[in-house]
């Protein structure tokens, strides 16, 4: 039973814990959700491992932070996936029931467990101690959809067909799906837990969030309504990229690299309106030597101003001569403030994996996209981009996967142009329109939160 002490019950209406599975691309939508859901008047309690607890405590404000267990205390940097998801499993299990029990006796109760689609083992702690559930899944309606009907067993792997047809989304070339599901025998750990894992309790779920704005994906989303309470409260982002600054979230954000935040804005500030080509591929994805080198005379050739996100660990396969060849027209940064750099005035465009955040930044900042996926949903998130929403192109690769310097100038070069990117240019404004227009009062995105807040007390 719940006992909420008078004092408590002044100061807020409910108590979720939120949490996200501990990688960047995980940790900041669910970091914004929490934000949201605080601002609505929920307390809140961000739980991640003890590996990442005093980052994340860095970087969350006034939301309070506890840490569990994922069996490994000091960092997993080297174990092999399917290892990893099984001891988080066995270890979260416990450590998580562990600290529920714990803020009960400290008469500050539970009343939900908001978590991120990759640890559905959560659903399972809440259930036993008689909470509720909120499953946050970080990828695009469109993706879930792809592996909600691989996971009920209506996409034979491996694919016979080239092209695929799903309920509620365009035709899809087997290309356009996620890597996960096109090339599973490469990812067996991540396909289980992606296909069958994350929807293994979904119909369990109190609630079933995604991180998307309806009109965007609108008739994916009615598709999937009709099966499952999807909720779409997204874009996930400080609502001051939005225009609409609530106090507590300015500065939240976790940067799990270490950001050349002043050495880059102040460049930035010295470049005109949509000039810059803007050039980053998040936080997991590599790059090999071969494509590197390609797209530094890509960008080179194009003779744009760039600002290029290389990450120490990608760094030693920049062409040696490059960096002194291009420093008159590029800057290379190990990590940027993503969000700040995207609003600035003097982005032109977004040259990007086409991961699920930064697809998601670009569209509710306006930014066109040049889109280069590398694996897991990107290419999936490309095709929408392209095909669909009509905000970016996408860069091809030759016969050998690599996307050769001239396309990716011409493409620059396309993009750039204002009067041939004028189509892409007018769509990426009527996007982040309509992103904003989610969270204004009474739009999808801010009713659909509201909504979980009035019934979680
Ligand atoms: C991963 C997957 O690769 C992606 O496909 C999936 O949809 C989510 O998880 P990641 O590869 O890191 O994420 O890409 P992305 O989803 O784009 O997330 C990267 C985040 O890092 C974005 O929020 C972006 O703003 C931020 N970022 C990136 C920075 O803050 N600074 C940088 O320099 C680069």
């Amino acid at each position: 039973k719940r006992v909420h002490t008078e004092q408590l019950m002044e100061t807020y209406r409910a108590h979720c814990l939120i949490l996200p599975f501990p990688i960047q691309g995980h940790i900041n939508p669910l970091l914004q959700f929490a934000t949201r859901l605080q601002h609505q008047g929920t307390k809140i309690t961000l739980v991640t491992t003890k590996f990442l607890f005093k980052t994340l405590q860095e970087a969350s404000g006034s939301i309070s932070v506890e840490a569990i267990s994922d069996g490994y205390d000091e960092g997993a940097n080297g174990v092999a996936a399917g290892i990893y998801l099984a001891m988080f499993r066995k270890c979260g299990s416990e450590t998580l029931t562990e600290l529920i029990l714990k803020l009960h006796d400290l008469g500050c109760p539970v009343d939900c467990i908001v978590y991120d689609a990759f640890l559905p083992w959560c659903l399972d702690v809440a259930k036993s101690l008689g909470l509720r559930g909120a499953v946050f899944f970080t990828q695009s309606c469109a993706v879930n959809n792809i592996y909600y009907h691989a996971h009920k067993g209506c996409l034979k792997l491996p694919l016979e067909e080239t092209e695929v047809d799903i309920p509620g989304l365009p035709p899809l070339l087997a290309s356009d799906l996620p890597s996960f599901i096109s090339d599973y025998a490469s990812y067996p750990a991540i396909y289980q837990l992606v296909v069958h894992d994350q929807m293994e309790n979904i119909e369990e779920a109190d609630w079933i969030f995604f991180n998307t704005f309806y009109k965007l994906e609108e008739e994916v989303n009615d598709w999937m309504a009709k099966i499952l309470p999807v909720k779409t409260i997204g874009p996930a982002i400080p609502s001051m990229y939005l225009e609409k600054s609530l106090e507590d979230d300015k500065h939240y954000g976790l940067n799990l690299f270490k950001s050349m935040t002043k050495a880059c804005m102040s460049w930035l500030n010295e470049r005109s309106v949509s000039s810059v080509v803007y050039v980053a591929f998040g936080s997991l994805a590599e790059l090999n030597a071969e494509q590197m080198e390609e797209l530094a005379w890509g960008l080179r050739k194009s003779n744009y101003y760039f600002l290029w996100v290389v990450r120490e660990s990608e760094s030693n396969k920049l062409p040696k001569d490059f960096l002194e060849e291009s420093s008159d027209k590029g800057l290379i940064i190990s990590w940027c403030p993503q969000l700040e750099v995207l609003a600035h005035e003097s982005m032109g465009c977004f040259i990007t994996h086409c991961g699920w955040n930064s697809t998601l930044e670009a569209l509710s900042l306006g930014v066109p996209i040049i889109a280069m996926p590398q694996w897991t949903d990107q290419s999936t998130n490309a095709k929408f981009v392209m095909d669909i929403w009509k905000t970016g192109i996408k860069a091809l690769p030759d016969e050998n996967g690599i996307v050769r310097r001239n396309v990716i100038s011409q493409c620059i070069s396309l993009v750039m142009d204002k009067k041939k990117g004028q189509e892409i240019s007018q769509n990426a404004k009527k996007w982040k329109d309509l992103a904003r227009q989610a969270f204004d009062e009474g739009g999808s995105s801010d009713a659909n939160i509201k909504d979980f807040v009035s019934k979680l007390v």
